[in-house]
């Protein structure tokens, strides 16, 4: 096949809002020796991808972050995190995608999902796509599912225990209840009053308005908490259980220090990117036991709305950006 000479992608040229964003013809090379040439079908929008735009990062890493992000700019001019798409060349030694193949790879921190096409080593992490699912639900697999994955894994989550989802609709939120539901968990979702039916259909057993949410109003008894909107692991340790435990998923840099309260903890930190877990997530996927939300999707030509849309900050799950030509700013899909 004749590789077109040039790519498409959306490129940050300043820390901003949406209009800092551009779209760029790139030059599009050939992969090399163990590399393989996805065209993406879909990328998302997701939170990480607005902290970066907009340098908006957790309490206390304002300076660490422009030292790890770039001091004027974005280091990764190219964002987004996660994509579906086809193989459409390999590289020398690349055996274990042919071309035609449908995958999902998670770029992670390295970015570079707001493109036409990516090349990527094949170290990085793709995996097949499962049939059933959409190339739109595909690229929204990894971002909201890896990070519940890795929290609850940390938490050691046993069948039984009760999990209390704070900010529960969001892309890690609701993948949060699906995970812990099919690991046997009792989850109680917190979440706005519209969205109390979405909580439900996503598996919590119980919902509780976040309106006027009061940790200290609430009963206690909760074996794992995972709270997607902030670090507060003193306000909500009170509505742990004996060794219970707090997932400080959006935390800032104190609470990435908070130490225990008896035998209750603060979890906190970076989720890892691994491979084993979107192999695991795309299992779920293929079994119809893990449905990536998908808020809404967006054409390629339209990825500054789609930032506009997170920048809302009232989306259900993943903001999906689609190559289709029939995509366009459509919300709850
Ligand atoms: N530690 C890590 O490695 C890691 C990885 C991924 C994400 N994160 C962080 O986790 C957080 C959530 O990410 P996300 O992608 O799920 O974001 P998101 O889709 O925007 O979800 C955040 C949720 O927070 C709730 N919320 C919004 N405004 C609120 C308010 N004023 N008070 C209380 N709750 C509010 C909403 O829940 P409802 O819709 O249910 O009301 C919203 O859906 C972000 O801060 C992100 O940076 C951390």
């Amino acid at each position: 096949m004749q590789l077109p000479p040039t790519t498409q992608a959306w490129t940050v040229r300043a820390y901003g809002g949406p209009e800092v964003l551009e779209l760029q013809e790139l030059p599009l090379r050939a992969p090399g020796p163990g590399e393989v040439l996805i065209e993406v079908r879909a990328t998302t929008v997701s939170s990480g991808d607005r902290r970066v735009r907009a340098l908006d990062l957790p309490a206390g890493f304002g300076v660490l972050g422009r030292f790890a992000l770039g001091f004027r700019r974005p280091r990764r001019a190219v964002l987004g995190t996660e994509l579906a798409g086809v193989v459409v060349a390999v590289g020398e030694r690349c055996r274990q995608f042919g071309v035609g193949d449908a995958v999902i790879a998670f770029t992670g921190v390295r970015m570079g999902a707001h493109a036409r096409h990516v090349v990527l080593p094949m170290g990085a992490i793709i995996v097949p796509k499962p049939e059933r699912i959409t190339f739109e639900s595909a690229a929204a697999l990894c971002f909201g599912g890896t990070t519940a994955l890795h929290f609850l894994r940390r938490a050691r989550l046993r069948a039984g225990e009760r999990v209390l989802v704070v900010g529960a609709c969001g892309t890690v939120g609701s993948a949060m209840i699906q995970i812990a539901r099919q690991m046997g968990a009792e989850v109680t979702a917190v979440t706005g009053a519209d969205k109390h039916d979405l909580a439900r259909d996503l598996g919590a057993a119980v919902v509780i308005d976040a309106a006027g949410f009061d940790p200290a109003a609430q009963r206690p008894g909760y074996d794992v908490v995972a709270d997607t909107y902030a670090g507060r692991f003193r306000q909500f340790a009170p509505l742990l259980a004996e060794h219970g435990r707090y997932l400080a998923i959006a935390a800032g840099l104190r609470d990435m220090f908070a130490r225990p309260l008896g035998s209750r903890r603060s979890i906190a930190g970076m989720a890892a990117e691994r491979i084993e877990d979107v192999v695991e997530l795309a299992a779920l996927a293929r079994a119809g036991e893990f449905h990536p939300l998908v808020d809404s999707v967006f054409a390629f030509a339209d990825l500054p709305g789609a930032h506009a849309r997170v920048d809302a900050g009232c989306k259900r799950g993943s903001v999906v950006v689609s190559m289709a030509p029939s995509a366009g700013g459509s919300a709850h899909q």
